[in-house]
């Protein structure tokens, strides 16, 4: 079968009951992306090209989060059909049936985020090595509760699936389920979904319910077990979303750390799938690096990092400390207690740290910010001096606007600088003083009342001159 042959069926209509969650089930993300997307991820990788994604619940919103992600699943093409009420996984496939002319039709559900391309792609190879009816993605399981069990006559032919509702004790204990994952020739599918009657404990259509007929009929129906069962999780609830986080946190760590990436504590330590950290970034407890990260080599992060998209340069320090859509060059110390605001941009050796806030702004090289500050909408040249306390006044209740702070220049503790306005390169701003006008180079600005001094004053107030009689 060539890749054309194939059209997925993906699964992802069904309300999530078990989430008990106001979000349909397949758009709960992990690892930041919703799990309806990693499936379809899938798929891509497997090189499948097609796929119908069945939707009911929330079927706007789902639509709109692949339809969004269209672009990053090239060149699979997915379309969708709706199934108005959840009759079933049966029912389901059958509503995405008329769309479908390939000869095989691979059923995945929506909710599995851990499936294995591998094992997607090594289910249609087996289906058409066998020239197969149907073949089976299935697992063993320590724990399979809640699963679909394979049943197995006693020469060990595929009989049907039975579902843990329907099960006797018996058949509870086999630990062979099904993982919603099938490969189907499509003409047996469709006709085996039409025998199929809702005579289950949920009065449901179910997909599993086609292979006990193709069996019944004497088609070859096949099985693969999962490379890795962990693989094959299917989330129903926040303890299974939970578990999918986890092994998918795992690995991710797991690859960084054969890359050589050093990681105290992997329990306290969050990094997603697309940052990139290069060897030799050391990342201690309780640091998250969320997004599209790029972290160079010599980096130091954490305790308590929390970097979102952003970029730090070779030999960086973050601490307790927040960093967004940012960039810092090689050097950089930052923390603890700072806030780095989407469009910041650090050059190389700025120091920005003890509760300073810098927003779309750059500092240049050298640069320091250390104490309770505020550069917002500003343009800091090189080795410039901000001192506690100093404000960028870039807001007017009205407009934003810009401060521009040429090289060399040292802001006073506690000055104001009314936007816009300039403060030229080696120029003083004296402690104090409210800026708003322009501060040419190499000058001092001192914008503050004059000190008046009253000798004797507190005295006399201690010791008050006895009233007049
Ligand atoms: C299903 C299988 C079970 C298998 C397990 C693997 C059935 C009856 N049972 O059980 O054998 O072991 O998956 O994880 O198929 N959906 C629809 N329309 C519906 C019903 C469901 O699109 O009418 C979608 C859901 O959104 C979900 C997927 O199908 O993404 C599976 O449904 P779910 O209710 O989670 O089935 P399970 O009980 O997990
Ligand atoms: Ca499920």
């Amino acid at each position: 079968m060539d890749a054309a042959d194939v059209v997925a069926v993906v699964l992802a209509a069904g309300l999530g009951k078990r989430m008990r969650s106001a979000l349909p089930k397949v758009l709960h993300p992990v690892q930041g992306k919703p799990m309806v997307a990693r499936v379809l991820g899938a798929l891509r990788a497997a090189g499948v090209p097609r796929a119908v994604v069945v939707t009911g619940n929330g079927a706007a919103a789902v639509e709109r989060v692949v339809v969004d992600r269209s672009a990053t699943l090239q060149p699979l093409q997915c379309v969708f059909v709706h199934q108005a009420a959840q009759l079933g996984t049966g029912h389901a496939v059958l509503q995405a049936l008329p769309l479908v002319r390939a000869e095989t039709v691979l059923v995945v559900p929506g909710d599995a985020p851990l499936l294995d391309p591998g094992d997607l792609r090594r289910v249609l190879d087996a289906q058409r090595a066998a020239s197969a009816a149907v073949t089976l993605l299935s697992a063993r399981l320590p724990d399979p509760t809640g699963y679909g069990r394979i049943v197995r006559d006693a020469t060990g032919r595929v009989t049907g699936i039975v579902e843990e509702r329907d099960a006797d004790p018996e058949q509870r204990r086999i630990d062979e389920v099904f993982t919603l994952v099938a490969a189907f020739r499509r003409t047996l599918l469709e006709s085996a979904l039409r025998e199929c009657r809702p005579d289950n404990a949920q009065g449901e259509v179910y997909l599993p319910d086609a292979v006990a007929v193709a069996a019944r009929r004497g088609e070859r129906v096949e099985t693969l077990v999962a490379r890795r069962a962990e693989d094959v999780l299917g989330v129903n609830d926040r303890r299974a979303l939970a578990e999918a986080e986890a092994a998918l946190r795992d690995r991710t760590l797991a690859a960084l750390m054969d890359a050589g990436v050093t990681i105290l504590d992997p329990r306290t330590t969050f990094v997603d799938e697309d940052a990139s950290v290069a060897p030799d970034v050391r990342i201690l407890p309780m640091t998250v690096i969320e997004g599209p990260c790029v972290i160079a080599s010599g980096c130091e992060l954490g305790p308590g990092a929390h970097l979102r998209s952003s970029r730090l340069a070779e030999g960086c320090r973050v601490w307790h400390s927040v960093v967004e859509e940012s960039a810092a060059g090689a050097g950089c110390s930052i923390g603890p207690f700072a806030h780095l605001r989407p469009g910041s941009r650090l050059g190389r050796n700025v120091a920005v740290g003890n509760f300073a806030e810098v927003k779309n702004a750059v500092l240049g090289d050298g640069t320091k910010q250390h104490h309770h500050s505020y550069v917002g909408d500003a343009d800091v040249g090189s080795d410039v001096n901000v001192g506690a306390g100093v404000i960028t006044v870039n807001y007017d209740g009205r407009r934003k606007a810009r401060t521009v702070v040429g090289d060399g220049a040292f802001l006073g503790c506690n000055s104001n600088l009314v936007a816009p306005v300039t403060v030229g390169p080696g120029a003083y701003v004296a402690a104090g003083s409210t800026c708003d006008r322009p501060v040419p180079a190499d000058a001092l600005a001192i914008a503050r009342a004059r000190q008046e001094v009253k000798e004797g004053w507190a005295a006399r107030r201690r010791n008050p001159e006895p009233p007049c009689v």
